[in-house]
């Protein structure tokens, strides 16, 4: 139902430098497998097989990964390295991948509008790599696509946290519609422990119809001077309706070093678990 999904992927990650000095930081990998290739996984998942990349300077690595390289491949062919490719390999079968470049990080709100002219008039999922969620039972953003099919409205994925984490993510208010799922009020972008209307916090995970870029075109820079997706998310809020889904599942935080390292280990133990070669 919803083709295409959007992957901000043009931040400097700054927090992970010295590694991300000349390598996206969505390129680091978590066990063998690079975060950005849980994100486009999860993505087909769902059913979303457009792939549409906002990226940067620096940033052509993701570009090679998924594109063939034809000197390795024909070297391994044949050999039991062969099959760390599988997964890799079904998704450029399943996907196409198209790119363009956001020219200043003027903000994620910034990014995604960049995004239009990939997108197009159309609802469209976007992820963000560096949150590597594990739905239970079925992945987040097909999660996400099964309400959309019920109300056709913009959703944003939500995470209960701590009253010391508001600080770190935008916050929801809103009224519960049934179980999971609020229908939202307003957001703050970080507000500070104490000051928080919920400790509903919005992850990396969004379904949005496609009037959300009029809303960002006409919206002044908010926090930090950037171009907020969550000032953008209020203002349909007014008109319309925009639901916050408390997902069923787990997320690792890896533009964090400590969720980078949960999520390595967690990965790590699963793979052991599952005897699967590394
Ligand atoms: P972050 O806030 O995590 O920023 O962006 P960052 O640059 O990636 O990392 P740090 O804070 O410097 O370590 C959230 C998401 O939005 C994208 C990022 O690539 C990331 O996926 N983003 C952010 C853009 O694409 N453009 C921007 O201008 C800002």
């Amino acid at each position: 139902m919803i083709k295409k999904c959007l992957f901000p992927v043009a931040g400097y990650g700054t927090r992970f430098l010295p590694a991300t000095k000349a390598m996206p930081k969505e390129m680091m990998p978590i066990v063998n497998k690079p975060l950005i290739q849980y994100g486009v996984q999860e993505a087909m998942e769902a059913g979303m097989s457009q792939i549409a990349f906002v990226t940067g300077r620096r940033k052509r690595a993701i570009e090679d990964h998924f594109d063939r390289t034809y000197e390795l491949e024909d070297q391994i062919s044949g050999t039991k390295a062969e099959k760390n490719l599988e997964e890799i390999r079904l998704l450029m079968q399943t996907c196409t991948f198209s790119y363009t470049r956001q020219i200043q990080m003027k903000g994620l709100g910034d990014a995604i509008r960049t995004g239009e002219t990939l997108i197009g008039n159309q609802p469209f999922g976007v992820i963000l790599a560096d949150d590597l969620c594990i739905g239970d039972e079925r992945p987040v953003l097909l999660q996400m696509v099964e309400i959309y099919a019920k109300y056709q409205c913009s959703i944003v994925a939500v995470e209960e946290v701590s009253p010391q984490e508001t600080e770190k993510y935008g916050i929801i208010s809103g009224k519960k519609l049934e179980d999971r799922l609020f229908i939202v009020e307003s957001m703050i972008e970080k507000p500070p422990a104490g000051e928080a209307p919920s400790n509903h916090a919005i992850i990396g995970r969004y379904i949005l119809t496609p009037d959300i870029f009029e809303n960002l075109r006409n919206l002044p820079p908010g926090r930090n001077g950037e171009i907020q997706i969550t000032d953008a998310l209020n203002v349909q809020a007014k008109k319309k309706m925009v639901l916050g889904f408390q997902f069923r599942g787990k997320r690792f935080d890896c533009g964090r070093l400590e969720g980078f390292v949960a999520a390595t280990n967690h990965f790590f133990d699963l793979m052991r678990a599952n005897g699967t070669p590394h």
